[in-house]
């Protein structure tokens, strides 16, 4: 069995729940069902996973009430009000991790599979300045594949604030042995340019997993 990863990357508020997506036990609630209706198996497993995390850590901060985490027409998940949270998955593990809003304003979680980012995509994800330092590495397409699920971390604990799509070049990551800084490079709703989002990874059993929290 895995070791959690994310209660190792997250603050005190957050609540995180992990699980095998292809042994989730539970199953999902009405109005989530329509949101995989026709989808394969793989998908279903994992979106049943994501929410059956969720509601389990969300009672630990005293949900009790079997509640649906609906999905917007953004595909971001809909947080029971005064709640906010972020949910990932791979084939292979899937998790969730929920606050109080009075608590932290924004959660973002990413999870991918601990192999290099590849070659063709540098250019989309990186900046020049991250092609760069990658390039002095000994290991740039694993250091490529964490700086990638650290900026899909960043996207997804902005959005909600945000509500706005940003690309891969928006921010800019500088790493430091587990750590990690998002700069902002262009200016949105509430963040402008120059700003910090500052996160944690790691990499462990052939996966990635990066956070970052927003407090408020
Ligand atoms: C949305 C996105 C971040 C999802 O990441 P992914 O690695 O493909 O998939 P993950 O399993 O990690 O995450 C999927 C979950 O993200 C959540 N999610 C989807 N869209 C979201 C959004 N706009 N905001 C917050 N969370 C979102 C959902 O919970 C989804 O799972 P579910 O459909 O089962 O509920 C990615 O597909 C994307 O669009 N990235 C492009 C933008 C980007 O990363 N920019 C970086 C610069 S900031």
């Amino acid at each position: 069995m895995r070791r959690p990863l994310f209660n190792r990357l997250l603050g005190p508020s957050v609540e995180t729940e992990e699980v095998d997506p292809r042994a989730v036990q539970g199953r999902l609630l009405k109005g989530e069902e329509e949101a995989v209706a026709g989808a394969a198996q793989t998908r279903i497993e994992q979106f049943t996973a994501g929410r059956v995390c969720s509601r389990i850590a969300l009672s630990r901060l005293g949900v009790t009430k079997a509640t649906p985490i609906l999905r917007g027409e953004d595909r971001a998940p809909i947080w029971p009000p005064g709640f906010v949270g972020s949910i990932s998955h791979t084939d292979a593990w899937c998790a969730a991790a929920v606050a109080r809003s009075t608590d932290v304003r924004s959660i973002g979680i990413d999870l991918e599979p601990a192999t290099p980012l590849k070659q063709s995509l540098w250019r989309r994800v990186c900046t020049q300045r991250e092609r760069e330092r990658l390039a002095t590495l000994a290991d740039p397409g694993l250091t490529g594949k964490i700086l990638f699920s650290a900026k899909e971390a960043v996207y997804k604990c902005q959005y909600p604030l945000t509500t706005t799509f940003l690309g891969f070049h928006a921010v800019e990551i500088e790493m430091d042995d587990g750590s990690f800084e998002a700069v902002f490079r262009q200016e949105v709703n509430g963040f402008r340019i120059g700003d910090v989002v500052r996160g944690r990874y790691l990499v462990e059993e052939g996966l990635v997993a990066s956070a970052c929290e927003l407090l408020p």
